[in-house]
């Protein structure tokens, strides 16, 4: 077999449509994995509608993926045929998630733990990675809270904000900030997801159907033990960044995944998140990371995002990302099977 399903997006702001295109051999240092789940992310709706990073058409996105290991490049070692891994898609087709087989580096890659399927496993890199790198990794690229893993690292006794707890890296951020040690851990988010965002580690929900966005820091400043040195804004949008701002010291660190902003004034500083592990800032952290996160997962330190499955392989991930834009998702990843593509 040589060809395989892919969902191409065929212009610029152009379709999604199912097509064929050949399985590519692994080179050196890479894996090649038969696609199994690849999740969802806004940035996929975002390419279509407003065409960046895509330099060649047709293209293939997918930035989240789960599998088997199919081959093995030369010099890749500690995996073996039939592996079940995961690991994060990158631009450009070879690496993409929403084709039945793709090529990742095996330094990127983790086996994904025997307590999670493969579709909770392909909720996990995207999001995991954004706020890894902007919480864990050093500065400037993030906030440089524990570039090692280090376990010794502990800020127990601190407090942390995160504006838009439920989002797919929201949830990360929150355990991220419960593996630290973090004493007082605020997720500004829907007052139905408390229940779910406790059992991720955070210690208070500021109900957004109740507080506006522009008394969330004094709200915080009521809550929190300690004055807050650091915030998460996983939305993006201005007003919670301001937010954010406000809710810390001078000092302190804003770390944002849309952000463009650098200099926030009273020595208050602003990490805007590029969350993926392929970019060259980010590659030795992302080694470091893909080293630690199957562990983390195993142990129950890190928990999936929860999973809504797609059906209709390939074919529908369309209507999905349709979903993702019209905020028609909380607080759950969609998955799709390019198995499953007829
Ligand atoms: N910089 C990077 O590398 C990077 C990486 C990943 C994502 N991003 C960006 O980060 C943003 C979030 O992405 P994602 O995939 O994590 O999100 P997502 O899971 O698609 O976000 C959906 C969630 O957002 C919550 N939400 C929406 N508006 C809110 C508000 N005003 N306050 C609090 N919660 C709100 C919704 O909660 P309700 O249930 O309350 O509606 C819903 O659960 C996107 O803009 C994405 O493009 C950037």
């Amino acid at each position: 077999m040589s060809e395989q399903k892919v969902l191409f997006l065929d212009k610029p702001h152009g379709s999604f449509v199912v097509s064929s295109a050949p399985i590519l051999k692994p080179g050196p240092g890479q894996i090649s994995i038969k696609v199994h789940a690849a999740a969802l992310n806004p940035i996929d709706w975002k390419i279509q509608a407003f065409n960046f990073y895509i330099k060649n058409y047709p293209a293939i996105l997918g930035t989240d993926l789960a599998g088997d290991v199919e081959e093995i490049g030369e010099g890749v070692e500690g995996f073996s045929k039939g592996d079940k891994v995961f690991g994060q898609g990158f631009f450009g087709n070879e690496m993409a998630g929403f084709q039945q087989y793709a090529l990742i580096p095996a330094d990127l890659v983790g086996k994904i733990p025997s307590n999670i399927s493969y579709a909770q496993a392909a909720s996990i890199p995207s999001g995991y990675t954004t706020a890894a790198v902007g919480l864990l990794s050093a500065q400037p690229f993030g906030a440089g809270l524990n570039p090692t893993y280090d376990p010794k690292v502990n800020y127990t006794g601190e407090s942390a904000l995160i504006i838009g707890g439920s989002t797919a890296n929201g949830q990360f951020a929150i355990q991220i900030f419960k593996y630290l040690g973090y004493s007082t851990i605020i997720a500004y988010a829907s007052a139905r997801h408390t229940d779910f965002l406790k059992s991720l580690g955070a210690t208070h929900i500021i109900d957004r159907g109740e507080t506006p966005i522009e008394m969330v820091a004094e709200t915080v400043k009521k809550i929190a033990l300690t004055p807050l040195k650091i915030s998460y804004n996983a939305l993006g949008d201005a007003d919670s960044r301001s937010a954010c701002f406000d809710s810390i010291v001078e000092g302190g660190q804003v770390v944002d995944v849309i952000s463009e902003f650098k200099d926030a004034g009273n020595g208050k500083r602003v990490v805007t998140i590029m969350g993926s592990a392929h970019l060259p800032q980010n590659r030795e952290f992302g080694r470091i990371m893909w080293k630690n996160v199957p562990g983390l997962v195993q142990d129950g330190v890190i928990l999936p995002n929860r999973v809504e499955k797609l059906p209709g392989g390939l074919a529908g991930i369309s209507e999905g990302l349709e979903r993702l834009k019209a905020k028609k998702v909380s607080g759950e990843k969609l998955v799709a099977f390019p198995q499953e593509t007829v």
